[in-house]
């Protein structure tokens, strides 16, 4: 009877989450830029719409020895090198927050001369300088954005060596509470860094482990300066009981299912953050994971980079988050970092176990650019709507930044202004 009523709720559970899960992927767009079909990708069940019925320019490239399966990374989508920009719009509701994602894997085995190196915009605004130098590795860039209007426009142009190019393009839906910050009128959030710590392999954790699809990357994915300076005695522990995430930001469970601990008394990592220094929104992920002992205790500050207000304040997890398995998310809001970001957890003297970690994230703040006057763009879009089918209404983006179309010269005010056509 016991067992029964036990997997009923299982079921009753498992029937709500996709319920919930669905509505959600309904909602996401994913497109694989020059790919040649839609397609639905086995490995995760979400719809890819292929970027020929909407991107007019450039050309589909097979790529060489992609690296993993992923269906998404058989083919690029090469950009002229030129002057111009190229630009992918997006649908978007109005002030509802939104991850937006663009990937870059140029494929090919043997080495070239200059791989590409060129400019990401969203909208009129700086998101990225994309440099290859490994054509093996996936480069991704992720903002998240509460949306300005009911459209997103996501450009690439001003190379600088070789051919610019894009390899998907996704928008995923976040939920109302997730990142929001008391800056979202004025900034983005650029992604810095989201590293899940104790992660059981190299692979990143996202959908459908995590219904809002954000890539968390394995702390064993070390690269060259990122997730350096590990402490001594730091030993990986994981759990299988549920855990309750329900706070802000609703980091998956699995994510909070593993761990890192300090079992010497010091928990420490030192990662390089591209961008910065920089002002950034940064969050803590903890839950505790072990059944500590009635002898047993977890307490801990953070003692580097010191912040007023955190490094004073002693973290017990259970106690912050009231209860084991159960989520505790302090989060700065507001934080200068400088390009190389070291932290370390200390133990308090009075403690017996050593700090725990699950998870962070660190976000940039980056200023939203003005787009062009918007008069000038409501005559301009008059204009192009009389000339239906014209090589010039294929235009997309600002008229002026991040480069100006053929046809407008614009004023260098902000924000932009036409000033001939
Ligand atoms: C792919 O899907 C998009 C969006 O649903 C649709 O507009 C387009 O025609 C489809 N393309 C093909 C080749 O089926
Ligand atoms: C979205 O947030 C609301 C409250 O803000 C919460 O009740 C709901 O469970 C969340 N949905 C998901 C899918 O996380
Ligand atoms: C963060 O704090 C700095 C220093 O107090 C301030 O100049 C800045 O406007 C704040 N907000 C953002 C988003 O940087
Ligand atoms: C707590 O008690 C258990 C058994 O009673 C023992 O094994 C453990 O070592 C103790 N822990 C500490 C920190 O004293
Ligand atoms: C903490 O949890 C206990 C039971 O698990 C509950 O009675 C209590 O109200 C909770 N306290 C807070 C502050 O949520």
């Amino acid at each position: 009877m016991v067992l029964f009523s036990h997997s009923l709720l299982t079921i009753t559970h498992l029937l709500f989450l996709s319920a919930v899960v669905l509505c959600q992927v309904t909602e996401f767009i994913s497109v694989d830029c020059g790919g040649t079909s839609n397609y639905t990708d086995p490995s995760t069940g979400l719809a890819w719409i292929s970027d020929q019925g909407t991107m007019k320019y450039g050309k589909s490239v097979i790529v060489e020895n992609p690296n993993g399966n992923r269906m998404q990374y058989r083919t690029r989508r090469d950009f002229p090198i030129d002057n111009k920009k190229y630009c992918y719009t997006l649908s978007t509701k109005e002030r509802r927050r939104y991850l937006v994602r663009a990937t870059f894997q140029y494929g090919g085995s043997e080495s070239v001369d200059s791989y590409p190196k060129f400019q990401l915009y969203l909208d009129a605004t700086r998101w990225s300088t994309v440099t290859v130098l490994d054509a093996s590795r996936v480069y991704v860039n992720e903002m998240i954005i509460r949306a300005p209007s009911d459209s997103i426009d996501v450009c690439i142009c001003c190379a600088t060596t070789g051919s610019p190019f894009i390899s998907t393009l996704e928008l995923r839906p976040l939920n109302l509470s997730m990142y929001a910050t008391d800056f979202e009128d004025s900034f983005f959030l650029k992604v810095a860094a989201r590293v899940n710590f104790g992660a059981s392999s190299k692979d990143d954790v996202r959908y459908p482990d995590d219904p809002y699809d954000r890539i968390w990357e394995s702390d064993l994915d070390r690269r060259q300066n990122y997730l350096v300076g590990e402490a001594p005695g730091t030993v990986r522990i994981s759990t299988s009981k549920d855990i309750d995430v329900r706070t802000r930001e609703y980091p998956p469970v699995k994510v909070m299912q593993t761990a890192v601990v300090g079992t010497e008394g010091v928990l420490s990592y030192r990662l390089n953050l591209e961008d910065f220094p920089a002002n950034a929104r940064a969050y803590a992920y903890f839950a505790e994971i072990e059944d500590l002992g009635a002898n047993e205790t977890r307490k801990f500050k953070l003692q580097h980079p010191y912040m007023p207000d955190y490094s004073n304040a002693v973290v017990n997890i259970a106690e912050n988050a009231n209860g084991s398995y159960t989520l505790y998310e302090p989060s700065y809001m507001n934080v200068t970092f400088s390009f190389i970001l070291s932290f370390v957890f200390a133990k308090t003297r009075d403690s017996t176990e050593g700090p725990l970690l699950n998870a962070i994230e660190i976000n940039k703040y980056q200023k939203i650019a003005a787009k062009t006057d918007w008069q000038d763009v409501t005559v301009l879009e008059a204009l192009r709507s009389m000339s239906d089918g014209s090589e010039w209404t294929n235009d997309r983006g600002d008229p002026c930044v991040p480069a100006h179309w053929e046809w407008v010269t614009c004023s260098s005010t902000t924000p932009p202004r036409i000033t001939k056509m």
